[in-house]
Parts: C-alpha cells; structure tokens; sequence
C-alpha cells in the first residue's frame, strides 16, 4: 500500500530536475536571450509568448500568465496529480519514489477510493455484458436501433443494459463487502426496512467518466416511454459530484486533440447522437444546471463555449441561468455563444434531420453573450421609453458587473451606451447596480457524510492555485510579431518591465509634460505604478500591470523581442547598467521629440486655418516656433 512521499525526497528530487528538460521533452522550446521561449500550450497563440527560465527553475506565458515550476508544468500539461507529477519526475530521474508508513484510516481512504472506481468500472463491464447476453438483449439492441445508434457509438460510450430484476448486482457480486460499496456508490440502494435492491432496473445504461476515463457514475434510461423518470442518475457519492462533472468530457478528449469549442447540451443522447455525426466536442451537465465549476473546468480544455438550448421557455430560463453563471468567467480571450434550436426539437433530433453540416452552420450562428444579454434585458425594459432606457441601465449594470475588469466588460458598457445614448461614465455614475432576478438553481443534493477526502500527499496542493489574472489569456493583437520593430514608447516600457527598479530614475513629472495620447498615457499609467510597488523582476513586473488591466495593453511588447533580446552590449557592459543608459536615451528622446510633434500638429491647424484653434494654442504655436529657429 503506497505511503506519503517524504518531503526530504521531494526537495532532493527537485533540486535534481531540470525545467528546461521536463517541458523541452514536451514542447518545442527555442532558446533565445536568456530564456528558453515557445508558443504557450495552455492557450492558442501564433507567435511565442511562453518563456522558461533555467535560472528560476520555472516558466511563465505572457500571453495568459500560466506559471509556475516543473511540478506545476507537468500537473497541468499532463493532467496529472501532484502525486502523480512527482512520479513521473522521479521516473525521469530514474528513481524509486519512496514510501512511508500511513495511518490506518487515511489508507483505508485511499483504498476505499480506490475500490470504488474499480468497482463502478466492473458494473459497467457487467451492464455491456448484459447488452449481448441477457435473455432480453434482443429488445435492448432494439431500441439502440431505434434511436439510430450503431455499434461503434455503444462501444465508444461504454453503453450498457441494467436488466430488469431487483438483485442482479447482488446476485452478480455475493459479497457483503461488496454490497456495502455498491450502497457508497449508489449502485444499490436501501428501502425504510433495510433491504437493498438494485437501483438501476430495466434501463440503458450510460456510464459517466471522469476526465481520466475512470467510471464514477451512471445515467440509466428507460426503454419505453410509461415508466417514470425518464432518467434516473446516480446520487452524489464519494467519487461523484454533480455539480462538477461532465458527460463526455472524457470522450471528447480522448476523440480530439484541439478543440475550437466546447459545445454544451442538455441531455446524454444529444453527446451521444452529435458524437455519431462527428460533432465530438459536445459534452452535457447532469440534469443540473450549468454551474460556475463546469465552466471553469471547460475552459481549461478550449477558449469558446456554444451553450445549445431548446428554444421554448424552459431553454430561455436555462440559458439565463447559464449566462449568469458564466459571466464571471468570461476573462478576455474567452467567450461565450448561445445557440437556441427550434422548439421542439434538441441537438439529437437536428443533428438526425440536417446531419453534421447542418448543425455546425447552426453552431456558427450561436449568438454572441452579449447579445444574448441585451435581448434578454430588452424583455424586462421597454428602450422607446425614457424610464425603460433607465431601467434597463441598472438592469444591465447588475449584469455587467458580475464580469471581471477587462476588455469584455468594457465592450458590454459600450453597447449598453449605444442601446441607451448615454456614455459609459454617466451609466456608471447615475444608475445603480440593480441585481439580476434569476430563477434560483434547484438545491444541490447534499453530500452523505461519507465522503472520502482527497488523496493525502505532503507539500504543495493541486492544480487549484491560481489567482484569477493567471488564467487570463490576453487579447491577441497580430500586428507585432517577432522582430518587428515597435515603438519608442513600447521599447522604453520593455526596459522598464525587464529591469523593474529602474523606475527609481525615472521622473515621473516630466513624462506626464508629453503630448497626451495613449501610448505616453500607458507610460505614465506604467511608471507610476512600478513606483507605488516596487518589483524586483520581470515576471511579478509584468503580472502586477496585467493585474491592473494593462495586459491588452502591453501584449506589443510581450509579443516583441524586446523583453529577452539579448543586449547590443559591444562594451560587455553589465546588462543591467546597459538598460539603464538605453532607458536614459529614449526618455530623454521621448521628451525632446515631444516639442516636434507638438509643433507639427498646431502648425498642420495653421495651415488648414482650423476655427477651433483658440488663442492660447496660437500663441504657444508662435513660441514653439521661435525655438525651433534659436535651433
Ligand atoms: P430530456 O428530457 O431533454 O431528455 O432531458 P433527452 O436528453 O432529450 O433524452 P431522450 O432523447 O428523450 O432520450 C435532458 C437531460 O435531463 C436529465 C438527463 O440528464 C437528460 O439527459 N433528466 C431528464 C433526468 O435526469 N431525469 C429525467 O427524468 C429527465
Ligand atoms: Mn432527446
């Protein structure tokens, strides 16, 4: 029975590992400057903005602020426990992982947890069983047929058959031991008398994976349509939460390296049927509502969610609750569509009657969240109204504002000032936010007492340490690629963010005498802030700015070589003094430019005899003249 893995271990372990070999086996890296770079595998991108660092031992993306060391790497890209992360470092290293001794109770845990997949996983070979062999498999594979199914669908979802009867896995099993799992499982279950009986009965059975294939649970169908519920799922149990996962996660994963999006349906047969046709990226919550934790757990695998809903009231009232859910997750660079079907009819029934391109051009159709959100408003607020264009302001704030700061939530005040002929700032300042009125989720199942806590491992916890900015991607701009030259601006931000403390040189007062547009702006906003915390590398440099909104803004620079380009340096100065002397010219650059531009601009309004020109901007025209000639 495995152990805790000694701490002492772990240390030795990594000091004994190089970042640059873990991930360099994974991904194409390609030193350049100090750092070794590639395109980041945790979001798309074309050009790389994904840099590791031999020295710090660890990696850091520019593009979306994954982070992190070699364990954190392998967690992440491999999908893996840090148990499991460990292992696999220890394999690279060519050692024994050791073991020490555990307490009773948490190895009964683990074996517990262990049994019970192992458990869920031969019911499941017993219900596909069934399908072949049971005396009345001949009507079961009836009505696959019926439901347009073929043999390899059932063999990819593990499809299976619960004959009818009261005890078969009882009967199946014959061990106490045994029955008393199958009860944690909810493969059983128990009447007031105490006697236990098989919960599925007589139905198709649709065994849910875990995003490492394991079974975890089922969803069992009824075969004809007057017994009742259609439906019945597993309870909540220790290996199984509801709230959390997805049908066909595991499918779509295992079926598609990359996908464009994730598409969100309903119900089992709509993953099923769609996955017939070739639409694999399709997965269904659980007879729950979509949940804030699936959509952060989808949008680890794509950037794009298409929530599909039927479209009478009842997929309105879904889709709202969905929207409002995922609001709060939506960081730039995701996004979020809404596809309503015709009434009546669900992605199994469309994707049967207009096949795989019939639906995708649906798909392509899904109407954008924010549209989505202002349509919806417009049901509770009449805009041809002075007071519904009120309403519907702090309608939309209460919305709008569930979305973190960032480009997305900029765009959504920006078409709710279009909708109203007010501006953004006057919205914010005169309504307040009025919170939205959304039907409440159904109460969760409570959990049975017996959940088995997580696996018990020493040191650093899983994969769930993230501040929200770390998992921004950013908005991608295709202008500045590698080598392109950028700006004077953008170069002297680079030297700024690469050498943090030299922002102690820099005045401030002087910066701010600059013509104001936006990339000066950016400056200013930039020096101001490395002066209120002082940073000591680029990296926190970088994340602290992308903490304050400027991710979007920066990404030139991320994108550029200016951030690694190793120095110029013919003198074999120290790099650092060398950054400081660049940093020196351009600002002094910056500043001497400042009177040109600001000359050529009044002279251009001069010239063109500009109405608006207003006597103080004639008279510095006529100073800003006389320099140039004492020039
Ligand atoms: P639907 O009633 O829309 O069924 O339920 P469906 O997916 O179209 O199934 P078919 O085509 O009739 O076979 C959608 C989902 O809601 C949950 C299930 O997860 C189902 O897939 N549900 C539905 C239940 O949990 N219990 C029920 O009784 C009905
Ligand atoms: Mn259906």
């Amino acid at each position: 029975m495995a152990g805790l893995i000694p701490n002492d271990f772990i240390e030795q372990l990594l000091d004994r590992t190089d970042i640059i070999e873990v991930i360099g086996n994974r991904i194409d890296l390609k030193k350049k400057g100090k750092d070794h770079w590639a395109c980041c595998p945790f979001h798309q991108e074309n050009s790389p903005s994904f840099s590791v660092n031999a020295n710090k031992q660890f990696y850091y993306c520019f593009g979306c602020g994954a982070s992190g060391t070699a364990v954190k790497f392998l967690q992440e890209y491999e999908n893996l426990s840090f148990v499991e992360a460990i292992e696999e470092l220890a394999r690279m290293a060519g050692q024994d992982v050791p073991r020490e001794e555990v307490s009773r109770e948490s190895q009964q845990r683990q074996q517990q947890r262990r049994t019970l997949h192992d458990l869920m996983g031969s019911c499941a070979d017993y219900f596909t069983h069934q399908l072949y062999q049971h005396p009345n498999a001949q009507q079961v594979q009836q009505y696959i047929l019926s439901r347009g199914l073929t043999e390899e669908t059932v063999r990819t979802f593990g499809i299976g058959f619960a004959p009818a009867g009261w005890d078969n896995l009882i009967q199946h099993y014959r061990s106490d031991k045994t029955n008393q799992e199958l009860l944690t499982t909810g493969m059983l279950t128990q009447n007031e008398q105490g006697r236990t009986y098989d919960r599925f009965r007589n139905r198709l059975m649709f065994p849910i994976r875990d995003i490492k294939g394991r079974v975890i649970a089922f969803g069992g169908r009824v075969m004809s349509a007057d017994e009742k519920p259609k439906y019945l799922n597993s309870p909540e149990t220790p290996i199984f939460h509801k709230g959390s996962e997805l049908y066909g996660l595991y499918e779509a994963r295992k079926a598609l390296k990359d996908f464009d999006n994730i598409i969100i349906v309903e119900g089992y047969m709509d993953v099923v049927a769609l996955a017939q046709h070739k639409v694999r990226n399709a997965v269904a919550t659980l007879g729950t509502a979509t949940s804030t934790t699936h959509i952060q757990k989808l949008f680890k695998h794509t950037q794009e969610l298409v929530f599909c809903f039927d479209g009478d009231n009842a997929g309105r009232r879904a889709a709202e609750r969905a929207l409002a859910n995922c609001l709060s997750e939506i960081k730039d660079g995701y996004q979020v569509r809404f596809l309503f079907l015709p009434e009546g009819e669900d992605p199994d029934t469309i994707v049967q009657q207009e096949g795989f391109d019939g639906f995708m051009h649906r798909v392509k159709q899904a109407q954008s969240c924010s549209d989505f959100l202002f349509q919806h408003l417009q049901t509770q607020a009449d805009i041809s109204r002075l007071d519904g264009r009120a309403k519907l302001a702090s309608l939309a704030r209460g919305w709008i504002e569930k979305a973190p700061e960032g480009i997305f939530k900029q765009l959504l005040y920006k078409q709710l000032s279009d909708l109203i002929g007010l501006s953004s700032e006057q919205i914010i300042e005169n309504y307040r936010v009025e919170k939205p009125d959304i039907a409440p989720p159904p109460e969760p199942e409570s959990n049975p007492s017996n959940v088995a806590p997580a696996y018990p491992y020493h040191g650093e916890t899983s994969t769930q340490h993230y501040s929200p900015e770390q998992q921004q991607p950013a908005q991608r701009h295709t202008n500045n690629r590698l080598g392109v030259r950028i700006g004077m601006v953008h170069r002297t931000l680079a030297w700024l963010i690469r050498y943090p403390e030299l922002v102690l040189n820099i005045d401030v007062e002087s910066l701010k005498l600059l013509p104001e547009n936006a990339d000066n702006q950016l400056l200013v906003r930039v020096v101001e802030l490395l002066l209120s915390a002082p940073k000591k590398d680029l990296y926190s440099a970088f994340d602290y700015l992308c903490q304050h909104n400027l991710r979007a803004a920066l990404s030139p620079i991320a994108e550029s070589d200016y951030l690694w380009l190793e120095a110029h340096n013919e003198q074999q100065r120290d790099e650092k003094e060398f950054a400081k002397l660049e940093l020196e010219k351009l600002i002094s650059g910056l500043i001497h430019k400042a009177p040109d531009q600001e000359y050529e601009k009044l002279a251009e309004r001069v010239r063109t005899l500009d109405p608006s020109l207003t006597d103080t901007e004639k008279q510095r025209y006529r100073e800003l003249l006389a320099q140039k000639k004492r020039k």
